[in-house]
């Protein structure tokens, strides 16, 4: 199914909502060939557009002043490579102790509409300030949405409390591609395909960072069809995303 968004210039159809194909900006694409090569191959695939997500840590540069420019560069690339892919302005929030010092204007945010973002964590636990950070969130106006929780330890090690967050403040879960293309006996795989079977997720989402791991996200995609199914399938990747561009 494909769809006109006036915005986006052109028809829709998959999107994908988590992307680091940004070059040189983060720990994805290293330069503008491996962007040019991964976006290529994700249009293969059936995308036709791709937020770019690049981490915003503190050690980086990644900023909402400075993403859009970026992404209309890399697009300008695309253009010119004739990539048929359309790219928009994302980021990947990091939750950090400090995150809610963050100004609300540092806040990267899904096409910079400052309605739904992006975040990870990586602790063994669920840190203190994870209920606060949610709230800061929300107070924005913003949507928060937790990328790849079956990647995360201690989503593996409490997923019951995590489903309390999404059940009772509405918290939204994006599952990574790469998780369904792993071996069967990876814990990450099994979390994944029961929260797919369970429809816990708003989204799925690549988190491609460079060609050598985009096949194994590949296959993730088509496991996710098997197990759900197409229709489900474009829901978490064309009719979700799709909200996050607005109109
Ligand atoms: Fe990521």
């Amino acid at each position: 199914m494909q769809r006109i968004i006036p915005e986006t210039g052109g028809m829709i159809g998959r999107i994908d909502v988590h992307s680091h194909l940004l070059p040189g900006v983060d720990d994805g694409c290293r330069d503008l060939t491996e962007s040019i090569a991964c976006a290529k191959r994700m249009v293969e695939a059936g995308y036709t557009h791709s937020f770019c997500t690049p981490h915003i840590w503190p050690n980086l540069d990644n900023r909402p002043s400075n993403i859009p420019t970026r992404v209309r560069t890399l697009q300008q690339a695309l253009d010119k490579a004739g990539v048929a892919l359309k790219l928009l302005p994302g980021g990947e929030l990091h939750l950090s102790e400090r995150f809610c010092q963050t100004p609300v204007t540092e806040l990267m945010t899904y096409n910079g509409r400052g309605l739904y973002a992006l975040f990870d964590f990586w602790t063994q636990r669920f840190p203190v300030h994870f209920g606060s950070c949610l709230s800061y969130l929300r107070q924005a106006g913003i949507q928060p949405i937790l990328a790849h929780p079956e990647r995360i330890e201690a989503v593996q090690n409490e997923p019951e409390q995590l489903l309390e967050w999404v059940e009772q403040q509405g918290l939204l879960l994006q599952c990574n591609l790469e998780c369904l293309g792993e071996s069967v006996l990876s814990p990450r795989r099994r979390l994944a395909e029961r929260w797919l079977v369970e429809d816990r997720y708003f989204l799925l989402g690549s988190d491609l960072h460079n060609l050598h791991g985009l096949e194994v996200r590949l296959q993730g995609l088509k496991r996710a069809i098997e197990l759900v199914g197409e229709d489900k399938v474009q829901e978490l990747t064309h009719t979700n995303p799709v909200k996050l561009i607005g109109n």
